[in-house]
């Protein structure tokens, strides 16, 4: 059983392209040394990252990285690139052996359309990136705990590669390209075939890799053991539905937003249940799914539904995070009220919930806990702390995020030679993924509006109960 976790999520930020910009072309580079024939051990000399890499000085494990084909009919150019590292050396090229039970680690980015490489440099991997783009060692990269591989995927996205017409069209593609891809990693490293896999990943790769398990577990005898998924603020099904699910599990990691008050937790948990958010998931799905959150439209808006459209609108454009500030600025503007007043109406709201809906979903707030949950630790948390209280701090643990760039590093011709990665194109840690082989995004549209056919595709967020 797993017990969905999944934090705020914060979208990638993704380079917008106007609608009818090409699609871009790209192919795989062939460096000295390739063999020739199918996939074996035999690559594993080729992949080897030999070259020392431009501003590298700390020590590292063993790596191998460089582009492998999906396998698409007609698309031979469609590669992913990967960029392995051992956690000991030998570890990842040790012969197949059934025995082998130690775990290997696939690291996906979101975006869609970020690079792998943005968490290799920026999250998990070895080298940590600094703000004038040189690099430290992170002592807490994933591959001191397993064999890890860092993969930029679907096809075209980072340093893989794809023809003008090869682009996923959906994430059934996606499932299948990767399948393609890891029969073929498993023949450059053939102890992957039987060693347990945790598939991970954050963000978009939320969506990735449902629609990867889904794949693999409908393969009559797919190439890898997926033993475990992991899911970083993930974004799964709609914009509302990555919005409001979390917030249960963002008052538990930020408890200080209800001033750690069990009452307020249990109410928010009641909430939770009533919305039908407190979904276990297992496979195959047995107790329900993902409610449907949609916006209501029509005569039937409840004038608190309207009010929050209102407020919708007036955030419009502002990221979440702003959304936040915004809200926290008129609170402080908001002079008038004594901090004892707050106080005071903080411990009645505390004291009386018999004032609260008990067992019914609240009649203003409706779903959107999210919300609810801002303003309750904006009326009373704030200023709890003092003005000590952090917006962006809700929940993000890496306040602020150093602002890094790793394309001098990536696109420097030492780096691109030493981890074969294509001269066909030039690296960057995201851009707008052109689902269908079109770039179906317009300016001025919000960047969930990415042309992802697979998912729900909501523009609103939710206000209402959903409807059962
Ligand atoms: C592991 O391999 C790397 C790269 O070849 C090398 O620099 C390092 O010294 C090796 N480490 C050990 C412990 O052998
Ligand atoms: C693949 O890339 C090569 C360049 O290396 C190009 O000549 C060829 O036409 C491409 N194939 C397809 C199907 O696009
Ligand atoms: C297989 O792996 C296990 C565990 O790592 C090891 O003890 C055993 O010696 C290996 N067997 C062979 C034939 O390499
Ligand atoms: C990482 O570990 C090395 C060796 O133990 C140590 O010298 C270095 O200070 C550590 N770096 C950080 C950021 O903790
Ligand atoms: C989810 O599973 C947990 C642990 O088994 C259980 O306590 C909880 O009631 C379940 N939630 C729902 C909505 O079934
Ligand atoms: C809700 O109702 C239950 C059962 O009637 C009661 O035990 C609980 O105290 C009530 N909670 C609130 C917040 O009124
Ligand atoms: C926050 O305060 C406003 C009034 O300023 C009130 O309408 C709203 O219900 C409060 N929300 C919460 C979650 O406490
Ligand atoms: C190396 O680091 C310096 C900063 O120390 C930076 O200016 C430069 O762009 C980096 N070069 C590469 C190739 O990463
Ligand atoms: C990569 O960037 C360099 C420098 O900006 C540029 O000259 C080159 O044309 C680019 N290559 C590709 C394939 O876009
Ligand atoms: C763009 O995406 C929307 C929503 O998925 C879809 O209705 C529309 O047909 C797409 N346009 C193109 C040109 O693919």
């Amino acid at each position: 059983m797993l017990r969905l976790f999944a934090l705020l999520l914060v979208f990638d930020a993704v380079c917008v392209l106007a609608q009818g910009q090409s699609i871009p072309n790209t192919w795989p580079q062939d460096y000295p040394g390739k063999p020739s024939g199918d996939f074996s051990p035999e690559w594993q000399n080729y992949f080897e990252v030999k070259d020392p890499l431009p501003n590298v000085t700390v020590p590292l494990t063993r790596s191998f990285a460089g582009s492998i084909p999906v396998n698409r009919a007609g698309h031979p150019n469609d590669t992913l690139f990967f960029w392995a590292f051992e956690k000991q050396n030998g570890s990842l090229t040790v012969p197949a052996n059934k025995t082998n039970l130690e775990p290997w680690v696939i690291w996906l980015q979101g975006g869609p359309g970020s690079s792998g490489m943005l968490g290799f440099t920026e999250e998990n991997g070895p080298l940590r990136i600094q703000p004038d783009s040189s690099f430290v060692a992170n002592n807490f990269s994933w591959n001191v705990l397993a064999d890890t591989f860092w993969i930029d995927q679907p096809v075209g996205t980072g340093w893989s590669t794809a023809d003008s017409t090869g682009y996923v069209a959906d994430e059934d593609q996606t499932g299948e390209d990767f399948l393609g891809f890891l029969s073929n990693v498993v023949k450059v490293f053939p102890s992957l075939a039987t060693r347990p896999l945790y598939l991970t990943g954050e963000s978009y790769a939320g969506t990735y890799i449902p629609y990867i398990t889904k794949h693999i577990f409908s393969t009559p005898n797919p190439p890898v053991k997926l033993r475990k998924i992991a899911i970083g603020d993930g974004s799964l099904g709609s914009l509302a539905t990555i919005r409001e699910l979390p917030t249960l599990n963002i008052i538990e990691t930020n408890p200080q937003l209800i001033n750690y008050d069990p009452d307020v937790f249990n109410y928010f948990k009641e909430q939770e249940h009533l919305c039908g958010f407190d979904l276990n998931l297992t496979y195959p799905q047995t107790g329900g799914n993902f409610p449907t959150l949609l916006i209501q439209s029509g005569s039937s808006q409840s004038s608190a539904e309207s009010l929050l459209l209102e407020s919708e609108s007036r955030y419009a454009g502002l990221s979440w995070k702003g959304r936040i500030a915004k809200k926290f600025l008129e609170k402080q503007t908001e002079g008038s009220v004594p901090l004892e007043r707050r106080h005071q109406k903080r411990e009645e709201w505390k004291r009386d919930l018999s004032g609260r809906p008990n067992g019914t979903i609240d009649p203003f707030y409706g779903c959107d806990l999210f919300d609810e949950m801002v303003d309750y630790a904006l009326n009373f948390s704030f200023p709890w702390t003092n003005g000590g209280f952090d917006v962006y701090d809700i929940p993000d643990g890496t306040n602020p995020e150093p602002p890094a760039n790793a394309r001098p590093f990536f696109n420097d011709d030492r780096t691109r030679a030493a981890i074969h990665a294509p001269t066909s194109k030039n690296w960057s840690s995201s851009f707008s993924y052109p689902f269908g082989n079109v770039h179906n995004r317009s300016a001025g549209l919000p960047s969930n509006q990415h042309g992802d056919p697979s998912v729900e595709y909501v523009r609103q967020l939710v206000f209402r109960a959903p409807q059962s």
